[in-house]
């Protein structure tokens, strides 16, 4: 019986949330807690991948040795190391929850408390993934959809925006998926728009599959 491996490969996973500063103490954060991205870093180096693993603030540590994890704060942190990363690696799998926006101006000084309203004026993060498929010559990109209505058109959507060669949709429309929640259930769609719907299952096992459509893709 023929052994999945990836063995020689290189993967670059994105995980976990981001943090925007606003001033030295304080950040807008989201509620990711990186265990999908955690979870597919071991589930490649299980298979010999040789795994850089990018992620926002997070409490997790891969379980896997030989994951090499490089801790970020924000976007734009976590931007200029995939970019750094990108042209050496074979795979790119984005589970980060980026944020969208960020503060525009990051005080330097703690912002003090007098007026009864304060607003914070945004600006877009950059879209990282949609960076990588841009400037992509032969690496094999995933990227995740959360969506709540039309799932599977919007994550079609995405794959031809971010020149993506899979995408995983989790919908929030489904019990156990999501943030902070041990399981997934998510459905896979190729770039040719054939749909995977998969069971629920433990995110552990999802990572696995994610894995397997990798090894699948180099066997091609
Ligand atoms: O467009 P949306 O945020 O729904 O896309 C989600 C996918 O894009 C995820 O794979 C996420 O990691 C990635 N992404 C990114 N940089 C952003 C926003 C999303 O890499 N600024």
């Amino acid at each position: 019986e023929k052994q999945l491996t990836l063995r020689g490969k290189k993967v670059l996973i994105t995980a976990g949330p981001t943090y925007e500063p606003l001033d030295p103490v304080r950040f807008i954060g989201n509620h990711s807690t990186g265990k999908m991205g955690f979870d597919i870093a071991d589930a490649a180096a299980n298979l010999g991948a040789e795994v850089i693993l990018v992620s926002g603030p997070s409490h997790l540590n891969p379980k896997h040795s030989q994951v090499k994890v490089i801790r970020v704060f924000s976007a734009s942190e976590m931007y200029d190391i995939c970019h750094s990363c990108f042209q050496d690696v074979d795979t790119v799998i984005a589970a980060a929850a980026v944020a969208d926006y960020r503060p525009k101006v990051v005080a330097t000084q703690k912002i003090k408390k007098n007026d009864e309203t304060f607003i914070i004026e945004l600006e877009k993060n950059p879209d990282i993934l949609a960076s990588l498929g841009e400037i992509k010559k032969s690496q094999y990109l995933i990227g995740f959809a959360l969506e709540t209505e039309n799932e599977i058109e919007h994550a079609k959507a995405k794959i031809v925006k971010k020149n993506l060669d899979l995408i995983v949709l989790n919908s929030l429309n489904d019990e156990g998926a999501g943030f902070g929640k041990p399981t997934n259930k998510v459905t896979f769609i190729d770039k040719d728009f054939n749909i995977f719907p998969q069971e629920l299952k433990s995110k552990e096992e999802v990572a696995k599959d994610i894995v397997s459509k990798i090894v699948q893709h180099y066997e091609k």
